[in-house]
């Protein structure tokens, strides 16, 4: 089966350098399809020129997030979202029509850290597959509860345990087809309290007890929620140099 990586993202000064990171791990795998849209009104060039240059199969595309959902005030509207909805109808309108593309689908953000080895993981994924992700939910790390059969049971999880899914969207992967025979499933965009985004799909696909898990039942970490600093850039840096046709 093709992996499908669906990832969002949006022009700040470290999009190029998570892009490129990202890039470096995908471009180790065989028979992976990277979808990268943008959070803009446009395709940017430096995202265009970036693809171009990569040598992975891809496909652009852009949806850009209304501007008073996003920050400061980004209340009720989770990071990502009409990016992610936009990449699965693209996937539903791409291979719902008979042509039997086998797939697994797997929503990689660009500033996170990924193991190869959960590449090799979720390429057998069925249904939807799980596994641990660090740093999330205010824990070293989340992760499904399995039980001795190797059933997905509950969660470890402190942030919101109530959550349909205590899942970050780095913690599992769905197969093409469970994605095209449920064309109503979609990440939901209005009033999604934070940390529900994954469940807002999730529950329109899955139930708990058809989850696979993997990373040897869950034990161990293959995905890591990092999260990248802003670099810190003095005024001066605006006022005095005039190199801003640099690239970054
Ligand atoms: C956590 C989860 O890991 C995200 O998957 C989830 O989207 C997010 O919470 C949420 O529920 O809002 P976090 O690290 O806070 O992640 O989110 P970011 O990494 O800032 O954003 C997730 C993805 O969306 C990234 O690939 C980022 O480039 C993209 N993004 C972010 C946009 O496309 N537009 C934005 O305005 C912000
Ligand atoms: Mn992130």
């Amino acid at each position: 089966p093709m992996i499908f990586v669906i990832t969002p993202t949006y022009a700040r000064p470290v999009q190029k350098a998570e892009l490129t990171r990202l890039a470096n791990t995908l471009l180790h795998m065989s028979n992976l399809h990277w979808i990268l849209v943008e959070d803009s009104e446009r395709k940017t060039p430096l995202v265009s020129g970036f693809l171009q240059r990569t040598g992975l199969n891809y496909t652009h595309l852009n949806v850009q997030t209304p501007k008073e959902y996003k920050f400061p005030a980004n209340r009720g509207v989770p990071h990502g979202t009409l990016q992610r909805n936009l990449a699965l109808q693209w996937l539903r309108d791409t291979f719902s029509t008979g042509a039997s593309q086998s797939g697994v689908v797997y929503f990689a953000d660009d500033d996170n850290a990924y193991s190869l080895e959960l590449f090799d993981e979720i390429r057998t994924t069925k249904t939807v597959s799980v596994w641990p992700v660090a740093f999330v939910g205010g824990l070293r790390y989340e992760a499904p509860k399995v039980n001795a059969l190797g059933r997905v049971y509950g969660w470890k999880a402190l942030y919101a345990p109530e959550r349909p899914f205590c899942i970050d969207m780095a913690g599992f992967a769905v197969n093409l087809h469970l994605i095209l025979s449920k064309p109503q499933a979609n990440f939901q965009l209005y009033g999604v309290k934070t940390g529900y985004q994954e469940s807002s799909l999730l529950t329109g696909l899955v139930t708990l007890d058809e989850l696979e898990p993997k990373a040897a039942n869950c034990t161990k970490i293959l995905a890591w929620h990092t999260r990248t600093e802003a670099p810190q850039m003095l005024k001066e840096d605006k006022d005095r140099f005039t190199d801003h046709e640099m690239e970054i």
